[in-house]
């Protein structure tokens, strides 16, 4: 590895050791060290997750990511059985079949670009099926995504640009026509099955809905895009791991884990203090912001023995990946899977796989780069068959 590519993880590793609580004169503050970060994860009394706070007349529905309870529970209540584990295996099958089609074209190719060719479109195909909405333009959904993941803070915190603004209003739209024509001719996918469920706290209303859409697009697509460039990076870092699966897939679930530790793709988030609040010896005054910067804590030495120490069966491996407490990862199962999965072909179709032009700062970037290169070199056997 460069020393470009240690100097994230040195910078995490500074701030656990000198600074764990720390922060800039108008800056956020950023926690470094496994348990507090998982502190500010799971005491929502504390650490609100309505970060933006909304003008009194703001009259979009609230995002369940950035909303606390009763809000936050009512509308993980009725969206939650859609992602139970039993709903998720359902998608195994198509989940395969897209990843298959998508590697065999990428095995026509000595060297492609990762991004275009499966780390992009497996995760936006997958939320689109279930959203019912596979017949619209993938580009499209991508490009939305994109604009409004890659703005997120202007969104929260300022003013969000005017291609912000138009990205959500086409999307917007391209969802309330969807919304009408199921309403009219009900369909068995989740976003049918969203408008149909009903449970004490009543059914979702349409800015409901839309919101959910809008989530499931952004929280769904850069995640899983930057798990397959995770697992892509350690193949290239460490190409001993690759010849590990090849000759162990049973290792993939430990692997998957061990990628989403290493190369965590969110690698933190942010919540506002509700109250002054001590932690890591430092006083929060009540209305800060606070990032808990997950991809430190999952490199926190007390906690995990070894840790810049990629461990192919590292057991017990509790990351805060997929984060902690009542915002945890709606989409965990959905994002194992479709990781699992992208592995298995990588391991079908080729012998070997590395980055073109490694440069580490690009690649450890906020939602990762536009494009990757990487070149493959083809397997001579298929013997393992897509799950
Ligand atoms: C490797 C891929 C993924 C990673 C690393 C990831 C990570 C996370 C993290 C860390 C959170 C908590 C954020 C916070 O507490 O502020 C979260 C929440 C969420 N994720 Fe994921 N995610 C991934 C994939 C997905 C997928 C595929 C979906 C759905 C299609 C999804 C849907 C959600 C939703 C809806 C929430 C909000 C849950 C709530 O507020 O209760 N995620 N994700």
């Amino acid at each position: 590895m460069s020393e470009a590519a240690i100097d994230a993880y040195q910078m995490y590793r500074h701030l656990r050791h000198s600074n764990p609580v720390s922060k800039e004169p108008d800056g956020p503050w950023q926690v470094a060290c496994y348990e507090d970060v998982r502190t500010v994860l799971r005491d929502q009394k504390a650490f609100s997750s309505d970060v933006a706070q909304r003008a009194p007349d703001d009259k979009r529905a609230p995002s369940m990511l950035f909303s606390d309870p009763p809000v936050h529970s009512r509308l993980r209540k009725l969206v939650s059985r859609a992602f139970s584990p039993n709903r998720i295996a359902t998608q195994r099958e198509p989940i395969a079949q897209r990843c298959e089609q998508l590697m065999t074209e990428m095995a026509k190719h000595d060297q492609i670009d990762l991004i275009s060719a499966l780390a992009a479109p497996l995760p936006v195909t997958v939320i689109a099926a279930m959203l019912g909405v596979e017949d619209g333009n993938m580009n499209k959904f991508k490009y939305w995504s994109d604009a409004i993941f890659g703005n997120i803070g202007d969104i929260l915190f300022a003013q969000p640009t005017p291609e912000v603004e138009e990205a959500s209003a086409e999307m917007n739209a391209y969802f309330t026509q969807k919304i009408e024509e199921l309403r009219k001719h009900p369909q068995d996918h989740l976003l049918g099955n969203l408008i149909e469920t009903e449970t004490e706290d009543g059914k979702l209303s349409n800015e409901e809905l839309l919101s959910f859409c809008a989530l499931l697009l952004i929280a769904g697509n850069e995640t899983t895009t930057g798990l397959i460039l995770g697992s892509v990076r350690v193949f290239h870092e460490m190409p001993e791991t690759f010849d590990q699966l090849k000759a162990n897939p049973d290792l993939i679930p430990t692997f998957i884990e061990e990628t989403l530790r290493f190369y965590s793709p969110f690698s933190m988030t942010v919540r506002r203090a509700t109250c002054d609040v001590e932690l890591g010896g430092q006083l929060i005054k009540a209305g800060e912001l606070v990032l808990p910067l997950m991809a430190s804590a999952n490199r926190d030495e007390t906690i995990f023995t070894n840790p810049d120490e990629f461990i192919i069966d590292r057991s017990p491996n509790p990351h805060l990946g997929f984060g902690s407490g009542i915002h945890n990862c709606l989409g965990a199962a959905l994002a194992r899977l479709e990781g699992e999965i992208a592995v298995r072909g990588f391991i079908k179709h080729f012998d070997s796989i590395s980055i073109e032009t490694h440069d580490p700062v690009t690649l450890s970037q906020f939602g990762g780069p536009d494009s990757l290169l990487i070149n493959l070199n083809r397997a001579n056997s298929q013997e393992i068959l897509p799950c």
